[in-house]
């Protein structure tokens, strides 16, 4: 079976120091659930730190937010995959809705990101998600399927089981408005059915889908009940060690 996967994503929140306060913090709680997948994706200054500290015992691994897709060359202000591998990451987040909106990121570009991580030996937390007007306007499934198509269609087979699938719908992302656990599931099963369709029934069982937007202690239980949601991506709600310990923690 699918392992939950709980994914904190700080954004641009935490200093190197209060990053080490953190992760300490959360090294030390004595009952950290063994059953589930933890990551933390800090900014890109405290990764060199913390990965440092998870040398010495290593309960939660460790995600970047971005990536470049070269592995080097004139692009300033970028990162490239080589340097993430090196510092110990074991995920990207790419495509996330904040860096398609804010920041301009194509579907092309994703693209090219998604396939540089998995040759970089990460594995990408893959964003998509539609806008409010477009739910109301019924093309979630629409363009849903375009991203999944323009950033998989033409990624080797044998990638696909190093992927992570995350629906993010934009219009729950930091807006306390978070997809019932109901909505979340129709879209989580109609992507799952389309790696089935893509790359096979067994790789589609494998492969982790998890939801972001507006995840909290009080709402992840019922998401995570759910067959097809295997994790949460959290953003506001991992900034502060103690909800993000509640969600860690949401089976108890
Ligand atoms: P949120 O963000 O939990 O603050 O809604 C989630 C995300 O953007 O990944």
């Amino acid at each position: 079976m699918r392992k939950p996967l709980i994914i904190a994503n700080w954004k641009m929140n935490h200093t190197v120091n209060e990053a080490l306060k953190f992760l300490t913090v959360l090294q030390k709680q004595p009952n950290l659930p063994s059953d589930i997948d933890m990551v933390i994706c800090p900014p890109f200054t405290c990764l060199q730190s913390l990965s440092i500290l998870l040398a010495e015992e290593k309960k939660v691994s460790l995600g970047a937010q971005n990536v470049h897709w070269e592995k080097a060359g004139a692009y300033t202000g970028e990162v490239s995959p080589l340097f993430l591998k090196e510092l110990g990451c074991d995920y990207v987040i790419v495509g996330h809705s904040e860096r398609r909106q804010l920041f301009f990121e194509t579907n092309e570009m994703i693209s090219k990101k998604v396939k540089a991580v998995l040759e970089n030996e990460m594995i990408p937390i893959f964003c998509i998600g539609e806008t409010k007007q477009e739910r109301d306007q019924g093309k979630t499934q629409m363009v849903i399927q375009t991203q999944l198509r323009s950033a998989l269609d033409f990624l080797p087979h044998n990638f696909f089981s190093h992927l992570v699938i995350a629906y993010e719908p934009v219009w729950a992302i930091g807006t306390g408005q978070n997809a019932t656990p109901e909505v979340a599931e129709e879209v989580h099963h109609y992507i799952r059915e389309w790696v089935s369709k893509k790359v096979g029934g067994e790789i589609a069982g494998q492969i982790r889908i998890v939801y972001g937007g507006s995840v909290k202690p009080d709402n992840c239980a019922e998401l995570l009940k759910k067959p097809d949601i295997d994790g949460v991506l959290v953003g506001g709600a991992s900034v502060s060690v103690d909800s993000f310990l509640q969600i860690v923690n949401y089976r108890r």
